[in-house]
């Protein structure tokens, strides 16, 4: 989409819809008395009548015939928690509420262009800038389909542009800048929900390496490189290859530079990319067994994240790594009991080869030390565990540096984008002891999103880290199957402050 920050007040310029902000149980702002003028007195009768609802993201549709837009799209403010005062606190979740509904309400008609009038909303402790990201970040969300292998997916939206009108100029510099960041975070979220829908069969590990290297092509402050199979043997992340040991896919190990106008040490950002999990020799179910599709939405967090980087011109310094394999059970397939070295020199003694996840990420984490990290963050869809432990609306968050997870956590808040920090104990980590390695890659049922990060804590003393368990927060199943892009925005959010 298109987003444009201008002066104007109402009905100044052409578009095919105006959209205002009303609060019912008040009396009309200025604006809205214009826009009921527009509508030749419609906005009093529908509030008289009911038609507007009090109630955060209610919308009314109405028509303007003599006006610069055919239709007026009144959206409502009322808060519902009347007490004195704290009523005109609106949270984030609050103005998330607005923004979907008028990205919602906007996607359902033939409306090209929608002219939306921030200075009819007035939040407090909200700033122009904040509404701009917000609404930006919206509409840009709503306007993703999944067509690569559904074409006919249907109604695809219309919107093709959006302009923040104010009747300030002073604000509009602030809506500049929030329009920037939020469309970024949108147009990542959408490369990751992209990546995560595409299926098995088009998106393989040499899939996403041609995508990482696309996305640096003519891209100065971008580098991509990607290890083959031989690399990695060379660098001795045999317990990556253990993984892709039995697909005829190759694994391959991307790593991504983002360097814009700093010279400081790397945030670093590793991914789980498992293209598919069948679970290897221990074989998953069959039931449900497509969504692991979705076990690389760890690494298309991260390409999402270096789309946004690149779209806003980050100052930032940023390495993202994708260990990227597939996991499958043929005749090269490792087997229960096998135990291999990992490129840390640790020996690892693979008790069930569907906990594959660690097995890829423990030697990435390894490799990212070369990098003299300020802080490593892994995003990896790892355990059913997490599902159980947080269900669907959480991340789940393990640090070694309590400063770290605390930012990682008040970025989750900022963009409605949140996790939950678990414990990482010695107590969980003595599941993980093993009578033929140095350490077994599964503790047993009790805890198991807690002992799987207890692995990875293994190899990461060597910086700040932090992992995420996006397990239950990376896709939605049932009926509105998909990847939801999840979380990009916190990524974002926390390597945006710490550049
Ligand atoms: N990719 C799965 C984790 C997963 C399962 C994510 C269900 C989302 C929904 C991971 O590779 C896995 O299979 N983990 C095992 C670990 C177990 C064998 C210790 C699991 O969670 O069952
Ligand atoms: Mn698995
Ligand atoms: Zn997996």
């Amino acid at each position: 989409m298109q987003f444009i920050c201008k002066t104007a007040t109402l009905n100044q310029y052409k578009s095919d819809c105006t959209v205002i902000f009303v609060d019912p149980k008040a009396a009309l702002s200025t604006a809205a008395k214009q826009a009921d003028d527009l509508c030749e007195g419609a906005l009093t009768t529908a509030i008289q009548a009911g038609d507007l609802k009090a109630q955060t993201g209610s919308t009314l549709w109405l028509y303007s015939p003599n006006g610069n837009a055919a239709r007026v799209l009144v959206i409502a403010t009322h808060n519902k928690t009347a007490a004195p005062k704290q009523s005109h606190l609106v949270d984030i979740e609050a103005l998330r509420e607005l923004t979907q509904a008028t990205a919602k309400a906007l996607i359902t008609k033939d409306i090209a262009h929608a002219s939306i009038h921030l200075d009819t909303l007035i939040l407090e402790g909200i700033t122009a800038e904040a509404l701009a990201h917000e609404f930006s970040y919206s509409l840009e969300h709503a306007t993703y389909r999944y067509t690569a292998t559904k074409p006919s997916h249907a109604p695809l939206p219309q919107l093709k542009k959006a302009t923040f009108a104010h009747d300030n100029k002073d604000s509009v510099k602030l809506l500049k800048a929030g329009t920037t960041s939020g469309y970024a975070t949108a147009k990542g979220v959408n490369v990751a929900r992209e990546l995560g829908n595409l299926p098995g069969n088009i998106c393989t590990p040499t899939y996403l390496a041609q995508q990482a290297k696309k996305l640096a092509t003519n891209c100065t402050v971008l580098t991509t490189k990607v290890l083959n199979e031989a690399e990695m043997k060379k660098l001795g992340m045999h317990s990556l290859l253990s993984v892709s040991a039995g697909s005829d896919q190759p694994a391959k190990f991307i790593i991504m530079e983002y360097k814009g106008k700093t010279t400081k040490a790397p945030n670093v950002l590793v991914g789980k990319g498992i293209t598919f999990d069948t679970g290897g020799i221990s074989l998953k179910p069959g039931a449900g067994m497509d969504e692991m599709k979705f076990d690389m939405c760890g690494a298309a967090s991260v390409m999402g994240t270096f789309q946004a980087l690149v779209e806003m011109k980050a100052k930032a310094h940023v390495v993202g790594v994708i260990a990227a394999a597939e996991n499958m059970p043929n005749g090269h397939a490792t087997k229960p009991g096998d135990v291999v070295t990992s490129m840390a020199g640790k020996t690892i003694e693979i008790l069930n080869t569907d906990a594959e996840g660690r097995l890829v990420l423990c030697d990435a984490l390894t490799y990212v030390e070369r990098f003299k990290p300020k802080s490593v963050v892994d995003i990896a869809t790892l355990t059913g565990a997490c599902v159980i432990a947080l269900g669907h609306h959480a991340t789940g968050l393990y640090a070694n540096q309590q400063s770290l997870a605390d930012q990682l956590l008040a970025s989750g808040r900022a963009t409605h984008d949140r996790a939950w920090q678990m414990p990482l104990w010695d107590d969980y980590g003595k599941q993980l002891k093993s009578n033929f390695a140095d350490l077994a890659n599964i503790g047993g049922r009790a805890g198991g999103s807690i002992t799987a990060a207890c692995f990875l804590s293994e190899f990461t003393k060597a910086y700040p880290w932090a992992h995420l368990d996006i397990a239950g927060s990376a896709w939605h199943s049932g009926g509105n199957k998909g990847a939801t892009g999840r979380p990009v925005a916190l990524l974002l959010n926390y390597l945006l402050n710490n550049a």
